[in-house]
């Protein structure tokens, strides 16, 4: 005899456990199927964003960058450190209980939410408008809604298949047991730039290959341009427009590659990084058999996450857009509030990005070659952080707040950040844009004094050309 639900979320990471906490508080008899699990076999809620993402990535880009401080920031503040030692198992243990304390908070908002938790890979065993069944570790579960939030995985590069010992997917390069001498990184995105800065910070040689020829393509230029020249004085060395030809381990990874004059090329690392981009999961859902339809790999939704098949909804990694936490738990929230009859909207224009190097990098809304491509007459401001008392206090001035508005109206079309806190400082831009606010509107809001903010203000004002600290 199936148990029977009002929804079942098959997933629980961000997308997942946030729709099945939404559902539930609406009333909605909820229950969540996750497989995760612990070397021990035990579950570990909150998906790839906990357990190998967002969470322990972050953790480790503290402390390497702590460590980075006490060994060449800290001298500049008349704190000197004598004797300073790298701690790596210290550091590794800090980030797993980080993630655990992530992991129980999870399981405790589903005990207090009274979300049914079955721990298991779920299937489909049929799916339609009179209803749905899930199979998961020997139960059957009905439902008339369920949401896949199925999530996604590393991407493998041809002929380099990850064995988390020396090629490593994000999985491997967040638990890599010493640093290694020579570090090389395939694909200069989010992942590759994050974890690269994570070990160059603890004393790795980075080396990164990138396929395109420009970089951060989906930032904009002028932010793209400033963050090369700040990672490149950092020591990072990136290639771009490589084609990996071959990839060969032996005791160490040998890379061998065209640089972007069609050069043939290699290179020898200790470790290599692949993070060439993510694939959605589908694999064992049983998907296709109950009609689902996918597109390009990805479970096809339309603008409300509804799949092609009644009653099933998808959201997160596994459907189109962003790879985010953010956008995962925002659609997981929408499709709960949907599923209860109510009529929630998700704007995909005003989903901030966040990459969290050193200075993090942070962005909502659109780049000016986007609105130049589209036609659309807008007006830019910049200010730099250098003119910012608060990031002279701070010792951080690296970089620079851009706001991009519409010619004739003033509203705020796109906001780009480089610089100290920028994952913080975007979130004024985020509100601003949802409340249709104009750059005059942020010029006109007084801001904490001294405090980085007071860039944000303005680069707002310097659209008018009126900015006050430059
Ligand atoms: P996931 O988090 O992938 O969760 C899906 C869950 O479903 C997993 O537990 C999976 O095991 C489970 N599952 C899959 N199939 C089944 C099945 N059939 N039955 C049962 N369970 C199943 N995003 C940000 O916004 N900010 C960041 O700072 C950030 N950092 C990142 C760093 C790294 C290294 C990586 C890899 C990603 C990062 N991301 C970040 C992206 C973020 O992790 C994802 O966008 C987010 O996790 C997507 O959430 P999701 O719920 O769709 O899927
Ligand atoms: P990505 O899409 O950010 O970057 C992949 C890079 O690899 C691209 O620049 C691409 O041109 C390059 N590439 C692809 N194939 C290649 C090849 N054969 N050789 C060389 N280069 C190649 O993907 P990444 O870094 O794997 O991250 C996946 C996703 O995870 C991100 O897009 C993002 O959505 C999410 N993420 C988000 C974070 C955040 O929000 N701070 C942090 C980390 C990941």
């Amino acid at each position: 005899m199936a148990q029977s639900f009002d929804v079942v979320v098959i997933g629980g990471g961000p997308g997942g456990y946030v729709a099945a906490i939404r559902a539930a508080q609406l009333g909605l008899k909820t229950a969540c199927i996750d497989d995760w699990k612990t070397p021990d076999g035990k579950p570990a809620l909150g998906g790839t964003c906990t357990n190998i993402g967002c969470i322990p990535s972050k953790a480790l880009l503290q402390s390497s960058e702590n460590f980075e401080q006490a060994g060449h920031g800290f001298a500049d503040h008349g704190v000197r450190v004598k004797g300073l030692e790298l701690d790596l198992a210290q550091m590794q243990k800090r980030k797993d209980q980080v993630v655990k304390a992530s992991n129980d908070g999870v399981a405790y908002l589903f005990k207090k939410n009274k979300v049914a938790f079955f721990h298991g890979r779920g299937s489909f065993v049929k799916a339609g408008p009179e209803g749905c069944e899930i199979a998961v570790s020997g139960e059957t579960l009905s439902a008339r809604n369920v949401i896949i939030a199925t999530g996604s995985s590393p991407r493998t590069l041809s002929g380099a298949a990850f064995d988390e010992k020396l090629i490593l997917s994000n999985d491997g390069a967040l638990a890599i047991p010493e640093v290694p001498k020579r570090l090389g990184v395939i694909g200069a995105g989010v992942i590759g730039l994050e974890m690269g800065s994570v070990w160059r910070r603890l004393g790795s040689e980075l080396t990164i290959l990138e396929a395109l020829p420009v970089f951060l393509g989906a930032a904009d230029e002028q932010i793209a341009r400033e963050a090369w020249k700040i990672f490149t004085k950092q020591g990072l060395k990136i290639e771009l427009g490589v084609k990996i030809t071959g990839v060969k381990t032996r005791k160490d990874v040998t890379v061998e590659y065209t640089d972007a004059e069609d050069k043939a090329q290699s290179a020898i690392f200790d470790r290599l990084i692949v993070s060439i981009g993510r694939i959605a999961n589908t694999e064992g859902l049983n998907a296709e058999a109950v009609g689902l339809k996918l597109e390009r790999g990805f479970v096809a939704v339309d603008e409300q996450c509804r799949t092609s098949v009644a009653g099933v909804w998808a959201i997160g990694d596994v459907v189109r857009g962003p790879m985010l936490a953010h956008k995962a738990e925002e659609e997981g929230v929408a499709v709960a509030e949907r599923i209860a009859g109510q009529h929630p909207h998700v704007d995909f224009n005003t989903i901030p990005w966040v990459i969290y190097t050193t200075p993090e990098i942070a962005w909502v809304g659109k780049t000016e070659q986007q609105l130049k491509a589209e036609g659309v007459a807008y007006r830019a401001g910049t200010f730099p952080f250098m003119a910012n008392a608060r990031a002279r206090a701070l010792g951080d001035t690296a970089g620079l707040v851009k706001f991009v508005a519409d010619a004739k109206t003033d509203a705020i079309l796109g906001v780009h950040i480089i610089g100290a806190f920028a994952s913080e400082l975007i979130a004024e831009a985020v509100v601003a844009m949802e409340f249709r606010a104009s750059s005059e509107d942020i010029g006109m809001i007084c801001h904490a004094h001294p405090s980085l903010s007071e860039a944000m203000k303005d680069a707002a004002l310097a659209v008018d050309r009126r900015a006050l600290n430059i």
